[in-house]
């Protein structure tokens, strides 16, 4: 049986790799080589990174179609208004890209981390903004995020840049996990609010891993992360 099924293997592999791209040389003008190789493409349902199994949760087509109704309605918000936005590294790095492609008015954006280190404060922590290398006083700022989860990393960053009085100070998130959120600036402009289960795909990682797809996918069986 083993032998069979190895056998089964060969010859599909063999026509794969030898027999369609022999045709498509044939056929040159008419199939690129790309499109007779694209059967090879993983199945995008699952996503296995290192120990742990996702499965799709929000398609692509979903995403940009929420990214458009998002960007729609900053738009509609901020006409007229000199808009700063400042994208949070590293998750949010899709989303801030295909968000900026839909926003039409003119604006700005920039991109920052934030870190923490050990220093001389009460808490024995500093929380600083890495990279924000672009002037926002008086401008109307708009904070780009991948998720906001606790809500922790979006409360140091409204703390850390209330301090350079910006005009006005909101939030856009592709997800919000309002069961896990402590925070107390709720995001003005959210995509999708979506259950305590960790997420990964279009920017966000697990392990790293995991940011570079275009759907995003959700963790398969336990119920919280
Ligand atoms: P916070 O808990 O809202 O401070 O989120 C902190 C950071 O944790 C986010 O910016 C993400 O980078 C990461 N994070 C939170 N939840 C998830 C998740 O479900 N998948 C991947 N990363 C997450």
């Amino acid at each position: 049986m083993y032998g069979r099924e190895c056998g089964c293997f060969r010859s599909d592999f063999t026509i794969t790799i030898f027999l369609l791209p022999a045709i498509s040389l044939l056929f040159k003008p008419i199939i690129p080589l790309k499109i007779v190789l694209l059967p090879l493409k993983l199945d995008d349902k699952v996503l296995q990174i290192n120990d742990k199994t996702f499965e799709i949760f929000i398609r692509k087509e979903e995403i940009q179609a929420e990214i458009a109704s998002l960007a729609a309605r900053l738009e509609a918000d901020y006409a007229g208004k000199e808009v700063v936005f400042i994208a949070v590294l590293n998750g949010a790095f899709m989303f801030a890209a295909d968000l900026m492609k839909q926003f039409r008015s003119p604006c700005e954006i920039t991109f920052v981390k934030v870190s923490s280190y050990k220093g001389m404060n009460s808490s024995g922590r500093v929380d600083e903004v890495i990279g924000l290398n672009t002037e926002i006083k008086d401008k109307h700022v708009i904070i780009v995020e991948d998720i906001v989860d606790t809500g922790i990393t979006m409360e140091k960053l409204f703390t850390l840049l209330s301090v350079e009085k910006p005009a006005s100070l909101e939030i856009v998130t592709l997800l919000h996990k309002p069961e896990a959120f402590k925070g107390t600036h709720t995001p003005t402009y959210i995509g999708f609010s979506i259950p305590n289960k960790f997420v990964v795909g279009y920017g966000l990682d697990y392990d790293e891993l995991g940011r570079n797809t275009e759907h995003i996918y959700q963790l398969k069986g336990e119920t919280t992360h």
